[in-house]
């Protein structure tokens, strides 16, 4: 067994390192989570009567989706008020005690902050259309003539989820939305914006949120000429090469961040925020200077292929880059935006999932095989050192509900794609609980999305008890987690050959994944604490599986 690298990253007094370094954060999709009204749309009183489920499944915190007033044209980062919950999910006062008894049962709370666009019924926007071209009132968005005699947009941005980024006003100007057209972007240059977001913030951190999760945090600012792009292909959330890109990643952003930090820090108790920035590595870390964010958002696992060089690069890149900069790293498998990773992995290597609904073919999905590396993936991310971001469903191993109806879609990228692709509904479904009631558990009348006959399956219900069953296999992973590791953020990788990917932690606890085709022998342990697979007898590793060694 030889040591290929060592990174060593002792938290600022790691003996008692703040809660969000280490923690297993579970996201929560409010409208898809449990309907405690009976409406078909979850809502806080419905996650408030599984805020035992969540405890015992072990999460350390919960981060909520947007639950704030919104017509839900993109699922609720289209914000009409931000200092209202949505009605169909509840009241403020209601999220405040949702807070407090998340905490009194020992799980901290995230709420998600969206600066880049409010909804176009949000107050300001309704004010900016009523307002004359040149007013006080259009100045706190991107409003603009446009070109030649006006009938062309003011430049070439096309909007992430597809068509142009601009929308005319009936007076003949219009406005920029690098999402839907039903989600201005708000202008960062104006005083008064930056004013509200400050407090907006200390809105939430008196409700008692422990942090946010700040949306599309690196597309604030735009470049003030509104130069063209000139290519399509620098369009997509991030991961651009180029250098002062129009709309990402600008350098401006950060003293906006370093204003929310010091909101933040205003407050007691360790509160934290968390950026959603698709940037290139060269740029995570000034996202991460002390004075701005403590974690940004690391989409690199999820990106990855079922590989195991891939994935080895990933972890040895993501723990060098957060230890540079003193944060630690974080994980993610899925989240709402993405597709199920029990489907996605069930799928051939470079498959487009994003399109493949479309295109199929439907006999390339092998879900057995999805399930077994989806549970292996699980092993492998809970394992590593920092934070793992868990969305709701993958503690159930829940696949993608690829094949919805196009009459029942409601994301707005099915028809900004044209069709080309079905867009997020898929892993928005609503949780099955139960095996047989009435929309699975959920609520007591229907679901905004079908769930489809099998979802009864994958039910807490069905797997609660059984041992071989994803949820008693998360529930296990969080407890043996939390005894092997997380007194360090030691991770040292192990050569076990070329198709495996093996490390061990601080604590003692080795994890070794077999992503070959052969089974291969386990090296020399005390205990096998947790097998991804049950069929896994200790002497060997199966294809697709991961165990815990002590
Ligand atoms: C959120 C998406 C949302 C987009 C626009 C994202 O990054 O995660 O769900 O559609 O921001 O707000």
């Amino acid at each position: 067994m030889v040591s290929s690298i060592h990174a060593s990253q002792p938290g600022p007094g790691s003996s008692n390192p703040p809660w969000w370094r280490r923690s297993v954060v579970y996201q929560i999709y409010p409208r898809s989570f449990a309907d405690g009204n009976g409406d078909g749309t979850g809502d806080i009183e419905g996650i408030r009567s599984r805020l035992g489920y969540l405890r015992e499944l072990g999460v350390d915190a919960l981060w909520f989706t947007p639950w704030y007033l919104s017509p839900l044209a993109d699922g609720g980062y289209d914000v009409a008020d931000y200092r209202q919950i949505n009605p169909r999910f509840g009241s403020v006062d209601a999220a405040a005690e949702l807070i407090a008894e998340a905490n009194a049962n020992g799980m901290r709370v995230i709420a998600d902050v969206v600066p880049n666009h409010t909804s176009d019924q949000h107050q300001w926007f309704l004010e900016a259309v009523a307002s004359e071209p040149g007013a006080a009132a259009r100045s706190r968005y991107h409003i603009r003539p446009g070109q030649g005699d006006g009938s062309r947009p003011p430049n070439d941005w096309t909007s992430v989820f597809g068509g142009p980024a601009w929308t005319r006003l009936d007076d003949g100007e219009w406005y920029l939305h690098l999402f839907a057209p039903e989600q201005p972007d708000l202008n960062w240059d104006n005083p008064e914006v930056v004013a509200e977001f400050d407090e907006v913030l200390r809105f939430w951190l008196d409700q008692g949120v422990d942090g946010f999760r700040v949306d599309v945090a690196h597309g604030l600012v735009k470049d003030p000429d509104y130069i063209d792009l000139g290519d399509e292909t620098e369009q997509i959330l991030g991961n651009s090469r180029r250098a002062n890109h129009p709309f990402w990643d600008r350098d401006a952003i950060h003293p906006i961040v370093r204003r929310w930090r010091a909101v933040v820090d205003s407050f007691d108790n360790e509160r934290m925020m968390v950026a959603e920035a698709w940037v290139l590595p060269e740029s995570y870390g000034k996202y991460l200077r002390p004075d701005e964010y403590h974690q940004v958002f690391n989409f690199d696992l999820l990106q990855a292929e079922w590989d195991a060089s891939e994935m080895r690069n990933v972890i040895v890149t993501s723990v060098g880059k957060a230890a540079g900069v003193g944060s630690t790293p974080t994980w993610v498998l899925s989240n709402h935006d993405v597709m199920r990773e029990a489907t996605r992995y069930g799928l051939p290597k470079d498959t487009k999932w994003r399109v493949w609904p479309i295109v199929g073919p439907e006999e390339d999905l092998d879900l057995e095989l999805g399930a077994r590396r989806a549970r292996a993936a699980a092993l492998l991310m809970l394992a590593l050192p920092g934070s793992a971001y868990v969305y709701q469903g993958e503690e159930l191993g829940l696949p993608e509900v690829w094949d919805l109806p196009p009459e029942v879609l409601d994301d707005p990228v099915w028809e900004r794609s044209s069709h080309k692709q079905k867009g997020r509904d898929g892993c928005r479904v609503p949780l099955p609980w139960t095996a047989e009631e009435q929309s699975f558990g959920f609520g007591s009348n229907g679901s905004w999305l079908p769930q489809p006959p099998w979802f009864g399956q994958y039910s807490v219900e069905s797997q609660t008890g059984v041992s071989s069953s994803t949820l008693e296999l998360y529930r296990a992973a969080l407890r043996l987690r939390r005894q092997h590791c997380i007194d360090d953020e030691d991770i040292e990788m192990l050569d076990l050959g070329e198709d495996v990917l093996a490390f061990s932690r601080g604590g003692g606890l080795r994890c070794i994944v077999n992503f070959g085709p052969n089974p291969i022998g386990l090296p020399a342990h005390g205990s096998l604490i947790l097998a991804s697979s049950v069929e896994q007898g200790g002497v060997t590793l199966a294809a697709d599986c991961a165990v815990w060694l002590i």
